[in-house]
């Protein structure tokens, strides 16, 4: 989400019955997530795409989250290269060696789940592979680094700080404006949760409360611009960005991840 100052009067432990539903909706979201992943190779298009993951959430029993975001009625939004966030699903046709990212929520019974992914298209020289291999991992693992800080009793900043230090330790940058977010009843809910920050700052986590936790970094500058669609952010430098996003319940000992593929 685009990050902006918020009160904390929302942010809320989930009881047993509605972590339940929330698990249902991860399920969903994550079938659906693999489902779009696998369709993406060269020559096809994001609207295809996000056509497939349309079918697996309706399938399942699920209802688009997006739609609860006034004006947009897709099930994703699919990022390419040196777009970061919120790409329009179009008629652009994948090519050898694109980076794609396609972030999918869903809602079932009302409640949300939030998750995204990068991959590389195939077919690309061996070069150029191996570098866009690292970046890509390097982003993953931020992501199961800023996971395993999602204790009780931990604050929001050892997430951001787990994040930043992984994502930095191979020179790329975390973008600032846009953050992960608590999810449940709605898609965004407090607390912002973003991917920079000093360890031992900000809210303090309790067992039960959902988090949509992003890492959100680019290869160059972590400056972005809003392009002239209105919705997609890309790259100021248009170096390539990469999206990886979990939704996940705040454990006593370790989060519980939702989504997982
Ligand atoms: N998953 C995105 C986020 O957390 C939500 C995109 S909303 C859309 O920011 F309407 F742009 F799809
Ligand atoms: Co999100």
């Amino acid at each position: 989400m685009v990050g902006e100052k918020s009160n904390l009067s929302k942010m809320k432990s989930r009881n047993h019955y509605e972590l339940e539903l929330m698990k249902k909706s991860g399920k969903i979201a994550s079938f659906a997530l693999k489902k779009a992943l696998e369709k993406i190779k060269v020559g096809v298009s994001e609207f295809e795409v996000d056509k497939t993951a349309q079918e697996e959430i309706y399938k399942l029993g699920g209802d688009l989250s997006y739609k609860s975001v006034p004006g947009y009625k897709y099930a994703t939004c699919v990022t390419v290269n040196e777009q970061v966030v919120h790409g329009i699903p179009t008629e652009r046709k994948f090519m050898p060696g694109d980076l794609v990212s396609v972030d999918l929520a869903v809602s079932y019974k009302g409640w949300h789940t939030d998750c995204a992914w990068s991959v590389i298209v195939e077919g690309q020289k061996i070069e150029d592979k191996k570098q866009k291999e690292k970046f890509l991992k390097t982003g993953e693992q931020a992501l199961w680094d800023g996971i395993s800080q999602a204790i009780a009793g931990n604050r929001i900043g050892d997430i951001s700080a787990a994040i930043q230090t992984r994502i930095e330790s191979e020179g790329y940058n975390v973008v600032r404006s846009l953050v992960g977010h608590g999810i449940g009843r709605q898609l965004h809910e407090e607390p912002e949760i973003p991917g920079v920050g000093k360890a031992g700052v900000g809210v303090i986590l309790k067992k039960g409360m959902t988090l949509a936790i992003e890492v959100i970094y680019t290869q160059g500058s972590y400056e972005v611009i809003l392009e002239q669609d209105g919705w997609t952010y890309s790259t100021a430098d248009k170096t390539w960005a990469g999206l990886f996003e979990m939704t996940v319940i705040v454990g006593k000992d370790k989060a519980e991840v939702l989504t997982e593929m």
